[in-house]
């Protein structure tokens, strides 16, 4: 059965990015290639990959990706992949990439569907996750807290989420990072 997972980095105090949209302090944190190697193993396993506007065109822009479509298929080779926003976004030539708009619980069969019973990649941002958990998707947080604070920045997940609806199920360490993993109660 197809889960929708929420996979990302973090900061201690719960950000993905800083206020410019800048994940540079996450790239200077010690661990950082290894943690990015147990999220490869992750990605094998899923078939579609979902985010909002900002996360695509940051990817877009940090790997010049209009310029060097090729590279795409290197990084998430055979995946769909849906990109969530009100605007007409330009789509890497030759990549597998829809652009979704509105509600969540409308796009939820057709996200289900292309799955085919493999995992779903939620990747951010953190209110697109919560728009999954709104709409009763959200299955798992798998999270690399980094060891760094921003104070301000993009959120992780803005929702309510009581523990009576998170699960640790597993704990790790990679350098300087904590890897968590959350069931979530839908
Ligand atoms: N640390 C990490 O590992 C990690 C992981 C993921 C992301 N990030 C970074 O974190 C930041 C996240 O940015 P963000 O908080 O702005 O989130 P985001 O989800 O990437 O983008 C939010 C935008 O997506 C569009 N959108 C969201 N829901 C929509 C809906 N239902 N219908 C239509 N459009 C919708 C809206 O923009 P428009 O309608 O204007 O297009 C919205 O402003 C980015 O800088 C990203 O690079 C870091």
């Amino acid at each position: 059965m197809t889960r929708f997972v929420y996979a990302t980095a973090t900061t201690l105090d719960g950000f993905l990015a800083d206020p410019d949209n800048s994940l540079d302090w996450l790239f200077a944190v010690e661990g950082g290639e290894e943690s990015m190697s147990e999220l490869e193993t992750f990605v094998q396993g899923v078939s579609v990959l979902v985010m909002g506007s900002t996360t695509y065109e940051w990817i877009l822009d940090h790997e010049k990706l209009l310029d060097h479509p090729e590279k795409w298929d290197q990084f998430y080779p055979g995946k769909k992949t849906y990109v969530f926003s009100s605007r007409d976004l330009p789509v890497i030539p030759g990549a597998d990439i829809s652009i979704l708009r509105g509600p969540v619980a409308d796009h939820l069969q057709a996200v289900v569907e292309a799955a085919a019973g493999k995992d779903v990649w939620l990747m951010g941002g953190g209110d697109l996750a919560g728009q999954f958990d709104d709409a009763g998707a959200l299955d798992e947080l798998m999270l690399s807290v980094a060891a760094v604070t921003l104070g301000a920045g993009a959120p992780l997940l803005p929702r309510r989420m009581e523990s009576d609806r998170l699960r640790l199920v597993e704990v790790g360490r990679t350098g300087q990072f904590v890897s968590l993993r959350y069931q979530v109660r839908r």
